[in-house]
């Protein structure tokens, strides 16, 4: 389609939204591996109405709708045709008794503060991990500790029709670092944690906080781990044993403290990046014999 027409059929879907919008937006803004050409638009929407409202215009225009976490996620240099749509302004939580309602743009950090400010325990692992709730339980994001499945109750989500669903956790079918979503954007969810000591609740969170810190570049620009940890194996261990740490394209490098981690040097395209995967994936599969799986997901156009 040309360029004018979309902008202009954009710009009538987008008309009524209040929140923010920006055209052409790169994403190598909104991304932890500050990689990503542009969204056609980005969208972070004032709150839960709002989002509605760019849903429906989305719908009736016929313009396909991608929702950010932003984390676990390499974005090509063609960039994302259509809206892409943040939540960054839907992070309200509450608790009550030992459960937590919360919306789906909260920090998963952020999260897991509150968790320990009310002494619950459970989100001990989430600590540390980057990117919002929502993204997380897509991922089913979690570490050797833990993982949000654990303690999802149910999630709520608006389909691309603008339809609302309440999914129970075991609809959701979660699998290592997987969970299977009606299609839409989840907007909260409820999560079902124990009362404990805040102090033990503390205690688990600063040695979370403490291995990440110890065993992984947080000091550079990545997308946490690349590849699925292989049956009874870890990924890193198997880069870093087939001397793979430290190699580059462009300015896209294995990091040199953790194998399953590429980090981004300073201007890094997709397009290194995903040589690199490349690269690693091709080498593992012929020493070992072993086809690492993405973990990182992979979206837009090259
Ligand atoms: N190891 C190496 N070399 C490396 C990296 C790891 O020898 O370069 C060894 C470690 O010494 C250790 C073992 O591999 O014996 C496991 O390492 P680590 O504790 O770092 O855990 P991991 O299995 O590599 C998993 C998750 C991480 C999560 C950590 C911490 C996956 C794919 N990764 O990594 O999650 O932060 O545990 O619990 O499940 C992510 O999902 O994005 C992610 C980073």
């Amino acid at each position: 389609m040309e360029r004018e027409e979309t902008a202009e059929r954009l710009k009538t879907a987008l008309s009524e939204v209040r929140g923010e919008v920006r055209f052409d937006e790169p994403m190598s803004r909104h991304t932890s591996m500050r990689v990503g050409g542009p969204a056609d638009a980005l969208v972070t929407p004032s709150d839960a109405e709002d989002l509605r409202r760019v849903l429906e215009g989305a719908h009736r225009s016929g313009i396909p709708v991608f929702p950010l976490g932003g984390s676990n996620l390499i974005v090509k240099d063609g960039g994302i045709r259509g809206i892409v749509v943040r939540l960054s302004r839907l992070q309200r939580a509450s608790c009550e008794g030992e459960r937590i309602e919360a919306e789906a743009g909260i920090p998963f950090p952020t999260l897991a503060q509150c968790a320990l400010q009310a002494g619950l325990s459970g989100l001990e692992f989430a600590a540390g991990i980057p990117g919002t709730l929502g993204g997380a339980i897509v991922m089913n994001a979690g570490t050797h500790d833990g993982e949000i499945a654990d303690v999802l109750e149910s999630v709520r989500l608006v389909d691309f029709a603008g339809k609302d669903h309440v999914c129970g956790r075991d609809s959701l079918q979660f699998a290592y670092r997987r969970s299977q979503l009606p299609e839409g954007v989840i907007v909260g969810a409820r999560l079902a944690l124990k009362k404990g000591p805040q102090e033990q609740i503390r205690r688990k969170m600063e040695a979370s906080l403490e291995h990440r810190r110890k065993t992984q570049p947080l000091h550079l620009p990545n997308a946490g781990c690349v590849f699925k940890n292989p049956p009874g194996d870890s990924a890193g261990r198997l880069v870093e044993e087939l001397g793979l740490k430290g190699r580059r394209v462009g300015s896209a490098e294995v990091s040199e403290r953790h194998g399953n981690f590429i980090v981004n040097l300073g201007g890094a395209s997709a397009a290194e990046v995903l040589a690199l995967i490349r690269q690693v994936r091709a080498r593992v599969q012929q020493a070992r014999g072993i086809d690492l799986e993405l973990e990182a997901k992979v979206v837009g156009e090259d």
